[in-house]
């Protein structure tokens, strides 16, 4: 879908639906369905009548003659001025793009209110809104129906002259990263019989060679001899090999920040198996994988000055009489050894090779996304990503970009009375820790194989996976973590 950018009187905008918005504070809105009036000749009866007055969340659409170009206005409410953020805007596109939409609209004309001074991320936020809300996993439905025709383009407007180069800017900006996390929905969104750890690293071969990073695949034979034990021994009771992705973009002078993601590309549980209900989910235990490859999409292509080395362990995860066992003993790449309890705890032990194969790149910062535990969605539910990590510098920076994309991450205690949950009698440490604190122990068991270096753990397994859509995510796959890494990036210092 094409986003674009443009400065036009009202009259003249030219679209299926012309999206505006007011305010709820009364003088304001009065002022506000009042110029409607005079410019587009537009009743607006639910205004008029009290029906509508502007609240979050609350539209109505009427339909023009005479003086406009655009045959239907929507009337979309922002809720009170002073309460607005912009968290608030991208829901009030949010609403505007899919009621379009639900009108059968093909082209979209979105007219920016009047924005003061943070005009920049204010039209950001409008476009990510839009075009975040209007995602979908359709492409194995053969029979389209009628008003699932998409919208071909959304226009974003403003009246006043002296925001064209901005909104230009920050309408590029915000294509770029919402298509970043469109790939990371589709790709977790696909099925496992689509997305498999060979797979998963053919996308990823594929972004980086439509982006500009580069990327190195490594194989089982190459992981055996590396000695990455954990993530040869989670994928052998697969009849898919596993694949080690590794990603990079920028300049190699610098220090990189290492990014890791968690890559299971189907969860049985293995041996251990899970329960049948709800287990279809678990083709999207490669969010974290698929969030770090839309967060190389969207950085090599904006270009940002950065240096980041990606990480993804891809494996599948089956029961099969090559699986690991309960009481099975591995050896991680950094020679730690691990004893195996349960075999539906195999995401760390995946990850621990990875982030002691970070240690190589001497990193400024390692963060890892990992839909890790169940525990962790039992916490926090599905609005914020939990967080751990032995920095608070790096962790402030990832809350402070958790706020500025409402990709909200919330910190869990990593105190010494926790390690000893996950102490074994024969290795050096066991993968499970017991009914309490899951969230906790599984960042734990991470801690053990992390090296010197500042380290956070984003917990995912409740935001980049929902059960019931929010305002501009359908359910399903969320693509969380692109438009979050993105933003700590261009910050990160
Ligand atoms: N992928 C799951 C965690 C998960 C559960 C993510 C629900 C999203 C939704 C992970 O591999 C897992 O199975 N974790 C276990 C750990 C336990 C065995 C210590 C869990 O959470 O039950
Ligand atoms: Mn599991
Ligand atoms: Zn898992």
């Amino acid at each position: 879908m094409k986003l674009s950018f443009q400065q036009l009187k009202i009259q003249r905008i030219k679209a299926d639906v012309l999206a505006v918005f007011v305010h709820q504070d009364p003088r304001l809105f009065r002022q506000e369905i009042a110029d409607l009036k005079r410019k587009l000749g537009a009743h607006i009866p639910a205004a008029d009548s009290g029906d509508f007055n502007g609240k979050e969340g609350e539209s109505t659409v009427v339909y023009l003659r005479r003086k406009a170009a655009a045959p239907r206005l929507l009337v979309v409410g922002l809720g009170e001025r002073r309460k607005l953020n912009l968290e608030k805007y991208r829901r009030a596109a949010a609403s505007a793009a899919k009621r379009a939409r639900s009108l059968k609209a093909r082209t979209v004309g979105l007219l920016l209110p009047a924005m003061g001074g943070r005009a920049a991320n204010i039209i950001t936020a409008f476009a990510e809104g839009a075009h975040l809300s209007l995602y979908r996993f359709d492409k194995y439905i053969t029979k389209k129906e009628d008003h699932t025709q998409p919208i071909e383009e959304i226009i974003f407007y403003v009246e006043r002259a002296g925001l064209v180069r901005t909104g230009l800017k920050s309408v590029g900006t915000a294509q770029i990263v919402t298509e970043a996390t469109c790939l990371a929905r589709d790709l977790a969104n696909a099925p496992g019989n689509e997305v498999y750890p060979e797979s998963l690293a053919e996308a990823a071969r594929h972004s980086a060679e439509r982006c500009g990073y580069s990327v190195t695949l490594l194989d089982e034979r190459e992981l055996k001899d590396l000695g990455m034990g954990g993530v040869v021994a989670v994928s052998q009771g697969s009849e898919r090999p596993p694949r080690f992705i590794i990603l990079e973009y920028g300049q190699s002078s610098e220090r990189p920040v290492v990014l890791v993601g968690k890559g299971v590309t189907f969860d049985t549980g293995g041996i251990s198996i899970k329960p049948s209900a709800n287990m279809a989910e678990m083709r999207m235990d490669m969010s974290g994988a698929a969030a770090v490859i839309g967060t190389f999409e969207a950085v090599a292509r904006l270009k940002l000055p950065v240096h980041i080395v990606g990480l993804i362990p891809a494996v599948e995860n089956m029961p099969s009489g090559r699986a690991i066992r309960p009481g099975d003993i591995l050896r991680h790449y950094n020679g730690k050894t691990s004893e195996v309890d349960n075999t539906d705890a195999e995401g760390r032990l995946i990850l621990a090779d990875a982030l002691a194969y970070a240690e190589k790149y001497k990193p400024s910062a390692v963060i890892d996304l990992a839909t890790l535990t169940g525990a962790c969605v039992v916490a926090l539910g599905h609005y914020v990503t939990g967080m751990m990590g032995n920095d608070e510098r790096l962790m402030k920076s990832l809350k402070d970009a958790g706020e500025a994309t409402y990709e909200r991450v919330w910190p869990l205690p990593l105190f010494e009375e926790y390690e000893k949950l996950i102490k074994s009698d024969v290795a050096d440490v066991k993968n499970v820790g017991g009914r309490w604190a899951g969230a906790i122990t599984g960042a734990w068991f991470l801690k053990k194989f992390i090296g010197k270096y500042r380290w956070a753990h984003l917990d995912i397994a409740g935001t980049a996976i929902l059960e019931e859509h929010l305002d501009y995510t359908p359910k399903g796959g969320s693509g969380v973590g692109v438009r979050l890494l993105t933003e700590f990036l261009k910050r990160w210092k």
